[in-house]
């Protein structure tokens, strides 16, 4: 089966024009559609909060964490305490995966939502009207015992011990993230954590090859995430690009920095407050370019639990926006609809 090799396959089979199914809208391709009647692009930067010293001052974290989840929906985090070696050695192991040989990958690949641990690329491919210029290899991580079966069962996977490594610092540092933002909202610093916005967590792992015609496609669709939050790796390469005020922002990578947004499920429970945004990632003519997202979800647990706006925020000025949904209800619509860009949050009014 050819789709198996991905679209890595496609490349290392040495096309030169990229397949129909990859190829956007005039409308979307125009890249700059969005800024046509600006003079000058934005000088615009998304924001940087610094983590070195929030323990002693937290108040200054709490803002910075506030101002950007509230104006932008997105910002990077520096002196998270998550160790350079294990960010290399992250990048380095997702990479690496989707160079094995198709032979070894095609063992995980999967199109089957609830698999635990699968490879693939455009899980909205038959919802989608066109398909995305990369590869994903994604793990449901649940917590860790439940962890280490998966993995046992998936020995293969050379990868296993810097996933797991790296799966445990960046859950930390997602624990302290929902303590800030709880703090920023008002709430008591675990309210975020005691809802179980931190229970579980998926990785996903895309891979963007070179493109031979990077003009008539996307890396990444423009869409919000469907989770509460999420903390991103990507390498050197650049093309993740942010709408913020109806223009295109670029996120430059910042070595040693995670990425951070706001989803769709935290603008829902925060009423509006904090902003789950659009974001996309260009094709390039040089590739690959290798990202490592993590996505805060509980979805993963069957359980009945609802979420609706939080009850301390709202007041007569501000009522609900949301009806009560569970995670489960949320994701399966988010899913069905595809990356069509319409937020899945308004069927949720
Ligand atoms: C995504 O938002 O789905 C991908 C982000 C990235 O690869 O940088
Ligand atoms: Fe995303």
């Amino acid at each position: 089966d050819e789709s198996k090799a991905g679209v890595k396959g496609l490349v290392d089979a040495g096309i030169t024009k990229v397949p129909g199914i990859f190829i956007r809208s005039s409308e979307e391709l125009d890249r700059h559609r969005q800024n046509s009647n600006e003079p000058t692009r934005t000088h615009f930067r998304i924001p940087v909060v610094d983590l070195k010293e929030v323990r002693f001052q937290r108040a200054e974290a709490v803002s910075g964490v506030l101002k950007a989840a509230e104006e932008v929906g997105f910002f990077q985090v520096i002196n998270h305490g998550v160790a350079t070696e294990v960010l290399v050695g992250m990048l380095e192991a997702a990479r690496g995966f989707h160079e094995l040989p198709v032979e070894v990958k095609e063992e995980y690949y999967s199109r089957e939502v609830n698999r635990k641990v699968k490879y693939g690329s455009n899980f909205d491919l038959y919802e989608s009207s066109s398909a995305n210029w990369r590869d994903t290899f994604s793990f449901q991580m649940i917590q860790s015992s439940e962890t280490k079966n998966i993995f046992i069962i998936h020995q293969m996977y050379t990868c296993r011990d810097i996933t797991l490594e790296y799966s445990g610092q960046v859950h930390k540092l997602g624990t302290l993230l929902f303590e800030l933002i709880s703090e920023a909202l008002g709430l008591k610093p675990d309210c975020l954590l005691n809802m179980e916005c931190a229970k579980g967590h998926c990785l996903l792992s895309n891979y963007y090859p070179a493109c031979p015609q990077p003009e008539l496609t996307m890396g990444t669709t423009k869409h919000s995430d469907p989770d509460f939050l999420t903390i991103l790796l990507q390498d050197h390469m650049g093309g993740l690009q942010v709408f913020h005020q109806n223009q295109w922002i670029d996120v430059p990578p910042l070595s040693g920095a995670f990425v951070v947004n706001i989803g769709d499920l935290l603008q829902l429970i925060s009423n509006d407050k904090l902003k789950s945004v659009e974001h996309r990632v260009l094709a390039n003519h040089i590739g690959p370019r290798v990202s490592v997202a993590c996505f805060f979800t509980p979805h993963l647990y069957p359980s009945m639990k609802t979420y609706g706006p939080i009850k301390e925020l709202l007041s007569e000025e501000n009522p609900p926006v949301y009806r009560e949904t569970s995670v489960q209800d949320f994701i399966a619509y988010y899913e069905s609809k595809g990356l069509d860009g319409n937020s899945a949050l308004t069927h949720f009014k």
